[in-house]
């Protein structure tokens, strides 16, 4: 196979689920749809820094110490550059001349009064006015380092809880989502966004919202300490404001879109990454490693381009802004000189005031240099957000109720479905079950066997018509208690890490291990299980690797006969297992069966002889019904899947 091009790749692996979620509504039917948007382009970014706030807000006690701490630094690094103002006039001093007009420190006047205001100081004034501004910075520059701290370590506890409880949220949101959306989001992707997009938000909260505070701080300090002061000098520094405004917006415009893309391609690698490590056995089968390796490279090329835009137009946001606070400290520097020389202005003001100009570029530097790492956040947040977003499976009707003591008779009362609007997979079908009976589906292959049982436990909800348990539509029952009576062996076999024991006691958290062992020997799963050097205890990993395939169906069994639910599932169950362990797990299982309604799905049609009745579905329709006698006689599509006396199409 040729290796797929960027754009169907991209479509695959990032934009698929977006496609199809478009199209066919998010939460399936009856969910709200949203049309689709335009590609590349952050939603509503103010919607999504709105609600990153409210995790964030919701720390608000330790946010309040954040503040406080905050303002002691700015307060302390104000305060500490204006007193060296003093020092600037009064060491700076040439020999035998006054000391300005403009020295007005406070602790100068409280411990050098004598020197306050065209006073010549002596070598002993100079340096004893040193001592006492020294000691005094010492001081304040110790508050100013131990909030800086504290507030560090206190944004770092915010940070935490709040992404924390993102993902928390994120999580909980997976699990209440519809089958259908899995069936359309890769899961690498997915994985993605608990991975990337949530280490974006994590970088943001705790740098850029602690820059973005103690910047607007500092800001507002600065400015109010510019022009105490010099207000003319104030004025030349705020004239560039505009300009940083204007520089800030037009970069910012253009990396916003590319952070977006950049995130959408991260989720694409991770996408191929999973799917290629998940098959990584088909793939050295099919020898396709080669076309692996290029259909990453262009995967990978394309992040590349993309976060280099990304980086470039947030990257280069510092270096200008930087160059502009340059200009803006050159300008101030000049003319502050010129007001030194022609107006009396002190030396003390000017150099003092220069720190302050720096002072005040350096939030905006510094927030101009994180642009990256916001932009990067809020695509990650728009895309974590959007999980959340999603409709979740219908909730319950508020009079639910609650199923209990069930008998186990089940109706499909003419149920038509499909998967996507327009493409419908059961047609009409019809079906009465009675509490206790076994009742089997057999068809060919994509005939809707697996979607009629999809349909009994409300993985999806049909179109038309309904499906009763004893007498009720199914749709009035609490989805928990429904899914609580229908115990299911899927036909994809699924086991998480865990110990064999642990497995099993999935389907009954509350089963003893005695019970956990009775139903390993239903599934006739005990005697490969003693085998093992640990036996229950052994781990499994990689969803069983370490186990045959038919052991890990069996295992699926034990899962499913371990529950006490009076409908059973199985699809496919058994497929996978050989002949005579199959007649056991059989026997086994009548004697489970007895009493629960049970579907059994089989190609393998020996195992549905004794059904009290065969249901042959062909393209979505049930075209013959019986017990395995009156179908063989009626020498039909049953006959014909039984004996093999006409080629299966
Ligand atoms: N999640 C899905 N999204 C869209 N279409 C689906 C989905 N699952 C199944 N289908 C389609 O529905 C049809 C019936 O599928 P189903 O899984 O019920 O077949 P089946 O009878 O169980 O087949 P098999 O014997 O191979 O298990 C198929 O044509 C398939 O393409
Ligand atoms: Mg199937």
């Amino acid at each position: 196979m040729a290796a797929r091009s960027i754009e169907e790749l991209q479509k695959r692996y990032a934009s698929l689920g977006k496609t199809l979620g478009d199209r066919r509504g998010p939460g399936g039917p009856g969910g709200p749809r949203r049309g689709p948007r335009p590609k590349g382009k952050p939603a509503n970014s103010r919607a999504t820094v709105h609600r990153l706030l409210g995790y964030i807000g919701a720390h608000w006690f330790r946010l309040s110490f954040v503040l406080l701490c905050m303002l002691c630094s700015t307060v302390a690094s104000m305060v500490g550059t204006y007193l060296l103002r003093d020092v600037y006039n009064v060491l700076i001093l040439p020999q035998g001349g006054e000391v300005s007009a403009h020295t007005k420190s406070i602790l100068l006047k409280i411990f050098m009064p004598d020197l306050v205001a065209n006073a010549t100081p002596t070598v002993e004034q100079r340096l004893g006015c040193l001592g006492i501004i020294l000691s005094v910075l010492a001081v304040i520059y110790l508050i100013g380092i131990v909030s800086t701290y504290l507030q560090g370590r206190l944004m770092i506890a915010v940070s935490q809880n709040a992404v924390e409880k993102i993902r928390n949220d994120l999580f909980k949101k997976l699990q209440k989502l519809p089958v259908r959306y899995f069936d359309s989001h890769p899961t690498g992707e997915l994985m993605s966004r608990f991975t990337n997009d949530v280490d974006a938000i994590d970088m943001m909260i705790n740098s850029t919202v602690t820059s973005l505070i103690s910047g607007a701080i500092s800001l507002v300090g600065t400015v109010f300490m510019m022009f105490y002061t010099s207000w003319f000098l104030a004025l030349i520094t705020l004239l560039f404001i505009p300009l940083y405004l204007f520089g800030g917006g037009l970069i910012a415009k253009r990396s916003a879109k590319y952070h977006v893309a950049q995130q959408a391609a991260l989720g694409a690698v991770n996408g191929y990454i999973e799917e290629t490590v998940t098959g990584s056995k088909v793939v050295k089968v099919f020898n396709h490693e080669s076309v692996c390796v290029e259909e990453f490279e262009a995967l990978n090329n394309d992040m590349r381009d993309k976060q280099f835009k990304a980086q470039f137009y947030g990257g280069v946001m510092g270096p200008i802004m930087h160059n502009l606070s340059n200009l803006a400290f050159a300008l101030t520097a000049g003319v502050g000189g010129l007001l030194c020389i022609l107006a009396g202005f002190d030396v003390g003001g000017l150099t003092i005031f220069c720190t302050y100009s720096r002072q005040f570029s350096f939030p905006i530097n510094n927030l101009s240099m994180q642009m990256s790492t916001v932009f990067s956040a809020l695509a990650g947040a728009e895309r974590v957000f959007s999980v959340m977003d999603e409709a979740p499976e219908t909730p319950d009707a508020p009079d639910a109720i609650p199923l209990e003591d069930v008998k186990g008779d089940v109706v499909l009362e003419d149920v038509s479905f499909g998967y996507i609007p327009g493409q419908t997979v059961l047609r009409h079908v019809n079906l009465y079950a009675h509490a206790g009976q076994k009742i089997a589906f057999v068809g060919s292959t994509g005939a809707g066997k697996t979607t009629v049982t999809n349909l009994l436990n409300r993985f999806y909800d049909i179109d038309e018509g309904t499906i009763t348990i004893d007498g009720v539509d199914i749709r009035s029952y609490k989805r928990d208690d429904l899914r609580e009576n229908i115990a299911m062996v899927l036909q994809d076999t699924h086991l998480f890490t865990g110990t064999i024991m642990e497995n099993i006691r999935y389907g009954r958290p509350d089963a003893t291990d005695e019970e956990v062992i009775e139903a390993a020997k239903t599934a006739s799963a005990h005697s490969f299980i003693m085998r093992l050097e640990h036996g229950y205890r052994t781990v499994l990993e990689g969803d069983g690797a370490n186990l045959s395939q038919g052991q890990r169906q069996l295992l699926n069994i034990a899962r499913a006969a371990i529950s006490k639910a009076p409908i059973l599932v199985l699809d496919e169950a058994t497929s996978s297992v050989d002949t005579r362990t199959e007649r056991h797990i059989e026997r086994g299982m009548d004697r489970l069966m007895k009493n629960r309604t049970t579907f059994v799905i089989a190609h393998r049609l020996s195992t549905v002889r004794n059904a009290n009745a065969i249901m042959v579905l062909e393209k979505g329709e049930i075209i013959e019904r019986g017990n395995h006698d009156q179908l063989l006689a009626l020498k039909g599509r049953y006959y014909e899947l039984y004996t093999g006396k006409k080629e299966l199409d």
